[in-house]
């Protein structure tokens, strides 16, 4: 089986959410910008105010904030999400940094359609703190992973991993920020290969259906 069936023929329409700075959504819109890029970023949602959203200001791409406070239910708040991101019609829609469980709705909608980033070398340290959680158990490499987002938490099939090393004296936040470093990368061309080529799935199983030489 193979995914996406992007349904326009120029660059594949992106939606990406975000909840942090957005180091992760800059090195989207910064290669989105470039001559011949597969990719065109449509909207940027958030789930609270936050630093991130400046960068899509600034490249004039629009921005929502769907506040998680602001709702009275989950429900209400994903039904939200789902409406706000249905109305950018979207090929792809990318969580950078997201840091909220979706409803099972947009899975369903958008299947195999919706592309993750997570600071660890999953199936360990799922949820939100992939860094400290690598560091507090004593792994010695750890890294991040691109997978594609089903109904559970960083569960979906890995599209890419790279590794980081764990380093004797560092702190979640250095990890982190180690992580982050390798991670934009992996993460632009990780969704540019998606869009441009699609993957396939055997089970749970992906593999990008990259060219041959
Ligand atoms: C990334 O490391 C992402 O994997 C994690 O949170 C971080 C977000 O960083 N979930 P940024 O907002 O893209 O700078």
């Amino acid at each position: 089986m193979s995914f996406p069936a992007l349904a326009t023929a120029g660059p594949a329409r992106v939606v990406v959410l975000i909840s942090g700075s957005g180091s992760n959504l800059l090195a989207l819109l910064e290669a989105a910008r470039s001559e011949g890029s597969p990719l065109e970023i449509v909207a940027v949602v958030a789930d609270r105010d936050c630093s991130g959203l400046q960068h899509a200001l600034d490249y004039g791409v629009p921005t929502h904030v769907i506040n998680f406070a602001d709702f009275a239910s989950r429900d209400a708040w994903d039904a939200s999400l789902l409406t706000c991101i249905t109305a950018a019609e979207p090929d792809l829609i990318v969580c950078a940094g997201f840091m909220r469980v979706i409803g099972p709705e947009l899975p369903e909608l958008y299947r195999g359609a919706i592309i993750n980033t997570h600071p660890a070398l999953l199936p360990a340290f799922p949820g939100a703190h992939g860094a400290r959680d690598a560091l507090t158990h004593g792994v010695k490499v750890s890294g991040v992973t691109v997978h594609v987002v089903d109904a559970g938490l960083d569960t979906g099939p890995i599209l890419a991993q790279a590794a980081v090393p764990v380093l004797r004296d560092d702190t979640p936040d250095t990890l982190q920020e180690r992580i982050k470093g390798v991670e934009r990368e992996l993460l632009v061309n990780t969704v540019a290969a998606v869009a441009v080529h699609g993957y396939s799935l055997e089970g749970r199983v992906a593999h990008l259906n990259l060219p041959t030489a």
